[in-house]
């Protein structure tokens, strides 16, 4: 057990999916593993693990923000051996063609500040996906029919940002979104060695103001499980 995570050791796989909100993640375990069980509820961050296909997956929630999924992924790489981590979320798209409801695969993340920041100082470090990973998503959303966006995105503290001019810069300079998780999470695993990725789904849109629909999140959420689980197997 950790501070954050009540799971014993061995329950939590080797490779875990993170989504940002612990709900998602129970809707996913139950969704598509097999003989899932809640290995986490500390916090109500919940976390399940079962199996997929034959390979031992988690679904742990990670919370909004790098500052909590820091939390949650330096505790699953340094205490519970965990070699893959998968952010699945959503994020708010930066360019007129990346539309509501497309899949974005996130190469790199830009970012102002992170946890990690205090020790890049004044490093400008450029978290980046693992290519492994990140072409089995690109071929794994393709076989669905989807025509994914691959390039870099945002990851922001802030959600209502009140500093219009930087998200046009982000825009100016080929920012495909924004979303609040990937660069810690790219961060820590290149520092510790292992593998990361962000399959992220389009709910809203920074420039058009549109926002998916209730109804349609499930369907683009069970999307991006499976291009993650795909890819993390591949
Ligand atoms: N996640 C989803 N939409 C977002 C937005 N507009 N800003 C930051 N994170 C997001």
């Amino acid at each position: 057990m950790t501070i954050h995570i009540g799971a014993n050791p061995g329950d939590i796989a080797e490779t875990v999916l993170m989504p940002g909100d612990p709900l998602r993640a129970k809707w996913a375990a139950e969704t598509f593993l097999e003989d899932a069980k809640c290995i986490n509820e500390v916090r109500g961050m919940l976390g399940f693990t079962g199996m997929w296909k034959g390979n031992r997956v988690t679904i742990q929630g990670s919370g909004m923000g790098m500052p909590s999924l820091s939390i949650y992924a330096n505790e699953l790489i340094s205490q519970f051996g965990v070699q893959t981590l998968i952010r699945i979320g959503s994020a708010g798209g930066m360019q007129p063609q990346v539309k509501v409801r497309d899949v974005v695969l996130a190469m790199t993340s830009t970012t102002l500040s992170t946890p990690s920041r205090g020790i890049m100082k004044e490093l400008n470090y450029a978290p980046c996906a693992d290519w492994g990973l990140l072409h089995a998503a690109h071929q794994a959303a393709l076989g669905k029919g989807l025509t994914p966006h691959v390039g870099g995105i945002y990851s922001s503290d802030v959600f209502y940002d009140e500093r219009p001019d930087l998200n046009e810069q982000m825009t100016r300079h080929g920012i495909l979104a924004v979303e609040m998780e990937a660069a810690e999470l790219y961060t820590l695993a290149a520092r510790h060695g292992r593998r990361a990725l962000a399959v992220l789904t389009i709910s809203d849109h920074l420039q058009t103001g549109e926002a998916l629909p209730a109804e349609d999140r499930e369907r683009s959420f069970g999307d991006m499980v499976e291009i993650a689980l795909q890819s993390a197997f591949a």
